[in-house]
């Protein structure tokens, strides 16, 4: 069993391969944290001090104690109002007035799998998985919480949500329900997040924490561009291959908080869930509230251990198992190739042209449907432009068909614009206050997902047009943030579930839509990347990373992504030079590269390249698809530090019996007489042989590991190189 109770000492223990993590309820029920890192043997309640750090209130039964205040304690799940001035894990508003939440353990039992949460995304499970669950009570609240930890020994996870119960005759409203709390009582640590924009997603910013209180999250309705529902503490001397890392990742897609706090002893509080701004979720007797599961992961080898840990759960346990080893086709789509302006016999037209090339599907993106010519009109009318395109989708799709490909197709469910007849027919679908005039952005209103008719009409709306063409793929975009939060299929004192209740209506459509079409691949999308996290990966094992193209621009925006999560989720394409979003010219051979890492596909006007180009594409597309398997499910290594000071960007791919390595450095800044390139490899195994592939030059696992390689100085901007690594059986003397 890799969860463990010792009944005399009252500790609990979840092992992983490497990890530990503990905890024990005390004398007075309190829930407290004792230690996570490291595996070790042995308990490690010992690390607990007590001592009177006056103004830290004692529990009325520990009043003659002043060493003992739940301001000071590490603990599991943080109350409010009950004297420990941290950030708290639960609010809740009883009928009474009271907000006070004073939790103290009533019990735990331990059983193989998971409680699988009721609507939600989550970390699936497989044989080895375990759950411990842990009830705390607060009878004066009348609320119980039952904390669920799943553990993924090889992954080295912890998988912690929170179950609140209204034990109570009366009406609950949660007010706060965070997915955990946790406390690092000693260490000093950095905070990693991942702040961004539209066009510039998930870039890391590494600060030491401060006394007081940090906070990252969105009140979007989205986990957003602006701040990914993703923290990392480390040690302020961890680098990407030493060090110890804290992750913690919400499986969900909606409005998000993460807290830090560094209390008055340098003790660090981390609590992360659903932002509480604007949420108030009624429970009636008898009923229970499930959060999104937080995914926790400690690595003692440096950021790209703890990277490494994220990938590996997200491919296994998140991403659906049927796309596993699926070779999906690189696909071409005609977004920055056409806009809103073509017909089927263009995209005909680019589809031979890239079926020359090599490429497998085309992907029809934003334009076929409603009177959509322009973002100002059409949103909700999931109806083929048959006048538009000049044939039906089922033609069009045949004819693509024919020509050897598979066909996508996008939708952006969630949104309606005014000038729509979905609109004019049921403006009450729409998000929006009463008395009040929307914000508006991209000339669209949000379509209220609370609401079952809405769901049902996206159903079958989508059912419609899926069921009369054949087609493999869908895009699902969702261009705006959430505003006017409000729902005219809810009474007043139920609001404050709008949001949340939004992202349970998108999940469902999503799971009917992968039920009835089970072979369909979803891309998810938000203005790029502003949806991308664990919660629609469950959904969409790819997501677009980003609507910035431009190959510099992606090796920030991809290489901030990683940290978190896996290569094989992160839709890139080669796009046109000039870069559509910078202007900036690079090579084809630097965009491929960089778009090789990642699902790949092409997003241009393939009738505008010359002969020249085609066959360097037709090259590409072959290169990536000799690579694929080693791209997709090989370990990825950041060769280059968070603010290096590198002029280049380097990463890498091995495979997982580390015969095979692919290593690609782009130049993101030509010197004149600079300095070589200098990188060295990860994750190789030291005592075998590597040939560079195409030379005679063979080196141990050691010599590229310690001792490194250099590149040859480029002229030129944006100069790439990829070297193929394969590991030889013969042993060679020297190197
Ligand atoms: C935003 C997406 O990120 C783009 O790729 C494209 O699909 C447009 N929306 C279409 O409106």
């Amino acid at each position: 069993m890799n969860i463990q109770f010792h009944e005399a000492s009252g500790v609990f223990s979840l092992n992983t391969a490497h990890t530990l993590y503990q905890m024990k309820a005390d004398s007075t029920g309190v829930l407290l944290h004792l230690y996570y890192g490291h595996r070790l043997e042995g308990e490690t309640e010992y690390r607990i001090r007590y001592t009177d750090r006056g103004f830290s209130g004692n529990p009325y039964e520990m009043r003659s104690n002043r060493g003992y205040s739940l301001d000071t304690l590490p603990q599991e799940y943080s109350g409010s109002g009950s004297g420990d001035y941290r950030p708290s894990a639960v609010q809740v508003l009883g009928e009474n007035g009271s907000r006070t939440v004073d939790l103290r353990y009533a019990g735990h039992r331990i059983f193989r799998g998971r409680e699988v949460p009721q609507g939600l995304p989550y970390v699936r499970g497989n044989e080895e998985t375990e759950t411990l669950e842990i009830t705390l009570q607060d009878p004066a609240a009348g609320l119980e919480v039952r904390l669920m930890y799943t553990v993924f020994p090889s992954c080295d996870v912890i998988v912690r949500s929170a179950h609140l119960t209204n034990i109570s005759e009366k009406t609950l409203t949660i007010l706060k329900a965070a997915s955990f709390s946790m406390d690092f009582p000693y260490g000093n640590f950095d905070v990693i997040h991942f702040h961004g924009r539209h066009c510039m997603e998930r870039i890391p910013e590494r600060i030491r924490t401060v006394r007081g209180q940090m906070s990252f999250g969105s009140r979007r309705g989205m986990s957003s561009h602006h701040s990914n529902p993703f923290v990392i503490l480390c040690d302020r001397h961890a680098t990407e291959t030493t060090g110890a890392c804290f992750g913690s990742m919400l499986v969900y897609s909606g409005s998000h908080l993460e807290e830090i706090d560094t209390d008055q002893a340098g003790s660090v509080r981390l609590v992360s869930g659903i932002h509480p701004d604007g949420f108030a979720w009624q429970l009636k007797s008898g009923e229970t509230f499930e959060t999104p599961d937080a995914v926790l992961s400690f690595s003692g080898d440096g950021l790209n251990g703890l990277s490494g840990q994220y990938h590996r759960l997200i491919r296994e346990q998140i991403m659906d198992p049927r796309y596993r080893g699926v070779k999906q086709p690189v696909l071409i789509n005609s977004w920055e190739a056409a806009y809103f302006d073509f017909d089927a016999e263009k995209i005909l037209r680019f589809a031979r042209a890239a079926r020359d090339m090599g490429i497998g599907m085309l992907v029809l993106d934003d334009g076929w449907f409603g009177a959509r010519n322009d973002d100002t009109a059409g949103l909700g009318d999931w109806v083929v432009n048959e006048a538009k395109l000049g044939c039906s989708m089922g033609e069009l799709s045949d004819r693509i068909h024919d020509l050897g490909m598979t066909f996508g197709l996008w939708f952006e469910p969630e949104m309606v614009n005014e000038d729509s007849d979905l609109f004019r027919k049921h403006p009450d679908w729409a998000l929006c206050d009463p008395d009040r005039r929307p914000v508006v952005a991209r000339n669209q209103l949000v379509l209220d997902m609370s609401r079952q008719d809405v769901v049902d009409y996206l159903y079958q709306a989508m059912c419609e047009v899926l069921d009369h063409a054949r087609i493999e793929y869908v895009k699902w975009d969702f261009n705006r943030s959430v505003a006017n939060c409000y729902s005219h299929a809810l009474p007043p004192e139920r609001q404050g579930e709008t949001a949340h209740r939004f992202m349970l209506g998108t999940y469902q459509l999503l799971s009917r839509l992968l039920e009835r079409y089970p072979g369909l691949l979803i891309e998810g999308c938000s203005g790029g990347g502003g949806r991308f996290d664990a919660g629609m990966l469950f959904y969409c094992p790819q997501i677009w990373c980003s609507d910035d193209t431009d190959a510099i621009e992606r090796l920030e925006i991809q290489r901030g992504t990683s940290y978190g999560y896996p290569v094989c989720a992160m839709g890139s394409h080669v796009s046109a030079a000039p870069n559509h979003q910078t202007g900036r010219v690079v090579s084809l051979h630097t965009r491929g590269i960089v778009a090789q890492s990642g699902t790949f596909g092409y997003e241009l006007n393939p009738e505008q390249l010359s002969e020249e180009e085609k066959k360097e594409i037709r090259q590409q597309v072959e290169m990536y698809y000799r690579y694929a398997g080693l791209i997709r499910e090989g370990t990825y290594y950041r060769l280059t530090e968070l603010d290096g000071g590198e002029d280049y960007c380097a990463w890498m791919f091995v495979s997982p019996e580390r015969k095979e390595a692919l290593v690609s450095l782009t130049v993101t800044h030509a010197r004149a007489n600079g300095p070589f390139p200098f990188i060295r490899l990860q994750g190789l195994e030291e005592h075998m042989w590597y040939r560079l592939e195409g030379t005679d030059l063979v080196c141990s696992g050691a010599a590229l590991m310690h001792a490194g390689y250099s590149f040859p100085l480029t002229f030129g901007e944006y100069a790439s190189h990829q070297l193929h690594w394969i590991a030889e059986d013969r042993r060679k003397e020297n190197v």
